[in-house]
């Protein structure tokens, strides 16, 4: 089936979508994301996706060009035209805004419409051994800009951070900075030890994940002990569990950190909770 993508007011064949090479998502990385979980054809909190693609726009001073209501007719739509008869109900939306086309100069443009470009992926979840035997991760010093709350296109420190992983055959890049746990280059990090489950808090330094909030908020109902405050890098280093969290990966568990096994090497008891229920609310919340 072909893929229909939406761009600037209409939808097309993925083949047929063109932007002008000025755009300044293109020439600048000038633009902000979001990414959509979509389980049984349903847009997973879009409400909450689309103020996080508010606080973005705002975070890089561009007017959101559309209303939330608008925003969710798209979203429903780009949905049903790649839903393939019901074979591909669980999606990914990812859609972006750049601050448009113009000539080449750093300060903004005047007048100048904006980029909007939307497009539908199969929605991967991790595979059945990645969540019985966890992942490998590597370490790395936090190298990007200070705005990590924004969800920017200029993602090439997440880039660089992840091909550091890629390179010895890691999963993740968990990285630090100034001697503290920040997160993962395209996810959310947890920290389990005695028992606690330890978060960063939601600052300028990390992305406000959505499955993060989802993993709070499971932690908190079913009473786990929770803490959410600057975990050291020498916390992580001696964690009983790292667990890492975003739309695609749900939650998994880390289980080697720079090739030294993270408490007994295997997923914890902890994780093996919250997967379970977070399995569970899939199936009665986010499918219902
Ligand atoms: N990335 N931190 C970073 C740097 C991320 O890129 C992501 C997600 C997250 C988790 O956010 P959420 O739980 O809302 O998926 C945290 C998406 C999936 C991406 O860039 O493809």
């Amino acid at each position: 089936m072909t893929d229909i993508v939406y761009l600037n007011g209409k939808f097309m064949p993925l083949e047929d979508a063109r932007i002008p090479v000025l755009d300044r998502g293109f020439i600048f990385g000038d633009g902000v994301y979001e990414v959509v979980p979509v389980y049984s054809r349903r847009a997973f909190r879009l409400a909450e996706h689309l103020t996080r693609l508010q606080n973005s726009l705002d975070g890089i001073r561009l007017a959101n060009p559309m209303s939330d209501a608008e925003w969710t007719r798209l979203v429903t739509e780009i949905i049903a035209r790649n839903d393939d008869g019901g074979k591909n109900a669980d999606q990914s939306i990812y859609f972006q805004i750049t601050r448009g086309v113009a000539k080449r100069d750093h300060a903004f443009p005047k007048g100048v419409a904006p980029t909007v470009f939307m497009m539908s992926n199969p929605l991967t979840t991790p595979p059945p051994e990645q969540v019985e035997h966890g992942v490998a991760a590597i370490t790395a010093a936090d190298f990007r800009w200070l705005k990590c709350d924004v969800k920017s296109t200029s993602l090439l420190g997440n880039c660089l951070a992840r091909q550091l992983a890629v390179d010895v055959g890691a999963v993740e890049t968990i990285m630090f900075r100034d001697g503290n746990l920040t997160e993962a280059s395209a996810s959310n990090v947890f920290v389990v030890k005695n028992g606690v489950l330890l978060a960063p808090p939601k600052d300028n330094l990390v992305l406000p994940g959505i499955t993060y909030d989802v993993v709070l908020e499971i932690a908190r109902t079913r009473e786990f002990e929770v803490e959410v405050r600057a975990i050291s890098e020498t916390e992580t280093r001696n964690a009983d569990e790292i667990w890492v969290t975003s739309s695609t990966k749900e939650v998994l568990a880390v289980t080697t950190l720079d090739g030294k096994p993270v408490g007994d090497g295997t997923p914890g008891p902890l994780f093996r909770r919250m997967h379970a229920i977070y399995q569970d609310f899939k199936r009665d919340v986010m499918r219902a």
